[in-house]
């Protein structure tokens, strides 16, 4: 995108994390802001801090795993804004730690409903604006999960590891187009993604949840403000691919080398070192991978 003042973005999952980070980032920028969220509170949260900017905002109370909902919503945002410019599909949810063995299908199918659907429904309300322009970009969130798989997180790698094929497809569908796609694979940044995930319904039981978002606080390497920035310089070189954080270099590149067999470094260095620090902060009933 070669320039950004006047264009119009779509953020959804703006309430709050990287979304929010990515629309005072982009207003700084004189972009106008269309943002979505599910939690209406933090939605308005983030317009207020927008209002300096002195853009164009409009929020939208948001499920984007509904389907009629995300095209009722493309509606309103051009009705409202007469174009857009950028969409960045970003809600996303994360589950607790569970077994695909013992996983219930409810949550299976609530993780996939927002991650997955969310983006690809986000994905096609929006194109058709989107291909009305002389340059546009499409941005889907996935992770460093999209790259490498880990234990106890089968439905969030399999949502963000479709995330990843679907948008990758699509990129090469629009490679004649004005429509550039980037797929973006973040690894840990220190977000409320933790607070905000749903216990799993047969998953471990964390007796000290606070503590599991402490240690994944601990963890995260990177800032949500840095991890936009990094965002919308891949939206301004059109990037195909952005990867955010060394954790998530580290596992595109294992990934890469060892597609079969990078499963011990997972277990020993992720799911037990996980599992070490819940259990010294209280009771971790769980069983063993
Ligand atoms: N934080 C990380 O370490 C990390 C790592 C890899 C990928 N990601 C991805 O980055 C994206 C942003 O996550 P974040 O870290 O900013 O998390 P966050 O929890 O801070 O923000 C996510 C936002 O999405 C919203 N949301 C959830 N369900 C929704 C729904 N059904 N409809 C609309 N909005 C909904 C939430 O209300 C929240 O405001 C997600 O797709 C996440 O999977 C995050």
């Amino acid at each position: 995108m070669k320039t950004f003042q006047q264009k119009v973005a779509v953020i959804t999952g703006a309430g709050s994390g990287i979304g929010r980070e990515l629309a005072i980032q982009l207003a700084q920028k004189g972009v106008h802001i269309a943002i979505a969220d599910i939690q209406e509170e933090q939605l308005h949260e983030t317009a207020n801090l927008l209002v300096q900017y002195h853009v164009t905002v409009s929020t939208h109370v948001l499920d984007v795993s509904q389907r009629e909902a995300v095209y009722r919503f493309a509606d309103d945002v051009i009705a409202r804004h007469k174009g857009v410019h950028i969409v960045i599909n970003n809600a996303g949810v994360a589950l607790s730690n569970v077994q695909v063995n013992q996983m219930a299908y409810e949550d299976f199918e609530w993780v996939l409903g927002v991650n997955l659907w969310g983006v690809v429904y986000g994905t096609k309300a929006f194109l058709p604006h989107l291909l009305k322009q002389s340059e546009a970009n499409l941005v889907n969130t996935s992770s460093l999960y999209g790259l490498t798989a880990v234990a106890k997180a089968a439905a969030y790698c399999t949502s963000k590891f479709a995330v990843r094929g679907f948008t990758e497809a699509l990129r090469q569908e629009l490679c004649q187009t004005p429509v550039a796609v980037t797929v973006v694979h973040p690894g840990g940044i220190r977000t409320c993604i933790a607070r905000n995930t749903r216990p799993a319904t047969n998953g471990d039981i964390i007796s000290n949840p606070e503590h599991a978002v402490q240690h994944f606080e601990q963890q995260a390497q990177t800032s949500a403000v840095d991890a936009a920035r990094l965002i919308i310089e891949g939206i301004r070189r059109n990037t195909p691919r952005v990867i955010i954080g060394k954790d998530a270099k580290f596992l595109d590149l294992l990934g890469r080398l060892k597609p079969g067999s990078y499963d011990a470094f997972m277990l020993k260095h992720i799911v037990h070192e996980d599992e070490k620090a819940y259990a010294a902060a209280g009771k971790l009933e769980t069983s063993q991978v």
